[in-house]
């Protein structure tokens, strides 16, 4: 059979950039001869020398097609020998698939861009070969965006793998991939550069393996069980009523009781100097009153109160004395078996010492500035991140926890009109999300999907961390504009991410099933095009790593209201 193609005879003026001056001028050079609307075909010839070198033609490499004044950016998919038999002697035909993905124009001023998608379609017997590493930098380039370094692109080490941090942040990311294969370093990797290059950035990791204290001994406070103070009067109603009757099925009653219960001791805490606070925070300090107790029709806000007062506090003992008044009525409003339930619940909690950190000291706090404060890190004293252990706490609260915690941080970045940004992240996202609407918790479910959906323009952001994407809820996932894909074995987890890219490239999520520890492929808004690349290797005192001494335990400090909101940007 003739040989369409020898490459050492081949002569094209586009010669690919040289790795050395020895380096001899054989490439991987073939033809286009077929093409359609996204794809073509190249024939090219491989020897039995040149099987090994690292010019050869492979999965997932970027060639370019000459067009003269324009190059055609593309990647392989798929190659195939087009003979059965392989030849010793003479070169072997083969045909590379490859999919476009932009070209390389030069302007006016000869200045050379990338863009994506193409203006001209290869004719057939276009030159096709290895693409350049100037046009492969220019393909990976952020243009007119700042980018950080977060590692280096596969197909040339050389080559750094750049994100846009504000792009990333204010459209939410997520990063997925099976277990072990770098999700939490790769995480810890990004937001080591986000802090770095967003000052006025907080960010709050939800950490269900508490793992994320050992990877910023630096960078990060941590907050456990013991250092943990979140008041009962800080959960909104539906979220305390999760944690009373979480583990047993409440009787008839016990849910409205309660309801009706924490209203009449919200009422009775009325103390002045609160009420002043609140309204100082609400009116001179702040155009929108920090509404941090919940809607305003809600029983966390008393009709008679102000909005400002959403964040009052109230007393479990008023809450045991309303239960006993109800009880003691002589015309029974509740039954009594459901109102000495419900009070033998709450007693409980309340005596329960893994439930210290709601009940234990919440009446010494007459504001949730002291609170904020500690969990969002005002002021910042240098460090930006808060790693949330949620492993510490009981298991049937971790829901109701993260709850006030996503709805406290939408509050306080848009309470602080920009003067502080806060980045929620979430470990094990599908936890708390679940595709499936029935299980997970509903108002953790709406905290996580107002950051989604509204936090961009106040300054609140979602990263979302999961080993199982097809089992985290679709809402969320699309609304993270950049996702890192890394490794994953499950088809209906592939099947997600397919779904989610939306550019030409659909072709480099064929690699996801087999990838390496550390790669990623990085698509959406921070990036400058789909790219697989690998993450930067990080020190071993910068990994996460589960049940590691390491971190500060954020102390507490006692601000008032206004000191707090006076250091928010600091
Ligand atoms: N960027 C990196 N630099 C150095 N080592 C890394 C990096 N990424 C991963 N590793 C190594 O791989 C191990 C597993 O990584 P990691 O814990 O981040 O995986 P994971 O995907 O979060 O796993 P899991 O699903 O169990 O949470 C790390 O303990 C570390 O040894
Ligand atoms: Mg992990």
């Amino acid at each position: 059979m003739q040989l369409p193609l020898k490459n050492a005879a081949f002569h094209t003026d586009v010669l690919p950039d040289r790795r050395d001056g020895h380096q001899p001028p054989e490439r991987a050079l073939g033809r286009v001869i077929a093409c359609d609307g996204s794809r073509a075909t190249i024939l090219s010839a491989v020897s039995t020398g040149n099987w090994l070198a690292g010019d050869a033609w492979a999965i997932g490499r970027m060639v370019s097609i000459n067009l003269g004044s324009s190059r055609i950016v593309a990647l392989v998919y798929k190659l195939q020998a087009v003979n059965d038999a392989w030849s010793e002697s003479e070169e072997n035909p083969i045909r590379v698939e490859v999919e476009f993905l932009g070209e390389v124009l030069e302007n006016a001023e000869g200045k050379l861009r990338f863009q994506s998608g193409i203006s001209t379609f290869p004719p057939i017997g276009a030159i096709a070969h290895r693409i350049r590493a100037g046009d492969l930098a220019l393909v990976h380039d952020l243009g007119d965006r700042s980018g950080v370094e977060i590692g280096h692109i596969t197909q040339d080490a050389s080559i750094p793998a750049t994100v846009s941090i504000p792009d990333m942040l204010s459209r939410h990311f997520a990063l997925v991939g099976t277990t072990g294969v770098g999700k939490s370093s790769a995480v810890s990797l990004l937001l080591r550069r986000a802090v770095a290059v967003r000052p006025r950035l907080r960010v709050l990791i939800l950490d269900p393996h508490n793992e994320y204290a050992s990877a910023f001994p630096d960078l990060a406070l941590t907050i456990d069980g013991e250092s943990l103070d979140l008041p009962f009067w800080m959960f909104k109603q539906d979220e305390l009523a999760d944690v009373v009757f979480r583990g047993r099925a409440p009787l008839e009653d016990e849910p409205d009781i309660l309801r009706e219960v924490v209203s009449a001791a919200r009422a009775r805490y009325r103390m002045p100097s609160s009420q002043d606070l609140a309204r100082d925070l609400g009116s001179s300090l702040l155009k929108r009153p920090l509404d941090l107790g919940g809607s305003r029709q809600s029983v966390d806000t008393p009709q008679q109160a102000g909005p400002a007062d959403a964040a009052t506090p109230y007393r479990i003992k008023d809450v045991f004395t309303v239960i006993d008044e109800l009880v003691g009525l002589h015309e029974q409003r509740w039954p009594r078996t459901a109102l000495r339930s419900l009070k033998v619940r709450v007693g409980s909690l309340h005596a329960d010492p893994r439930y210290r950190f709601m009940f234990g000291r919440a009446n010494m706090y007459e504001t949730v500035a002291p609170i904020l404060s500690q969990v969002f890190r005002i002021p910042m004293h240098g460090r930006p991140i808060t790693a949330f252990q949620l492993g510490g706490l009981p298991a049937e609260v971790v829901n109701a926890v993260a709850s006030v915690l996503s709805r406290l941080a939408f509050d306080l970045a848009s309470a602080s009109q920009g003067a502080c940004e806060i980045l929620v992240l979430c470990e094990e996202a599908h936890r708390y999300v679940p595709s499936d609407i029935s299980r997970g918790f509903a108002p953790t479910r709406q905290a996580l999907a107002r950051i989604a959906k509204e936090g961009r323009k106040y300054g609140a952001y979602l990263g979302i961390v999961t080993q199982r994407p097809g089992e985290l809820d679709p809402t969320i996932l699309s609304q993270c504009s950049t996702i890192f894909a890394m490794r994953l074995a499950n088809e209906r987890d592939q099947q997600i991410i397919r779904s989610a890219i939306s550019d030409a490239s659909a072709s480099t999520i064929n690699f996801l099933s087999s990838i390496g520890n550390r790669e990623a492929i990085a698509f959406g808004e921070g990036v400058a095009t789909t790219m697989r690349m690998r993450f930067a290797e990080l020190k071993p005192h910068e990994l996460p790593a589960m049940g590691a001494r390491g971190g500060e335990v954020a102390g507490r400090y006692e601000p008032t209201l206004d000191d707090m909101v006076r250091r928010m940007g600091t």
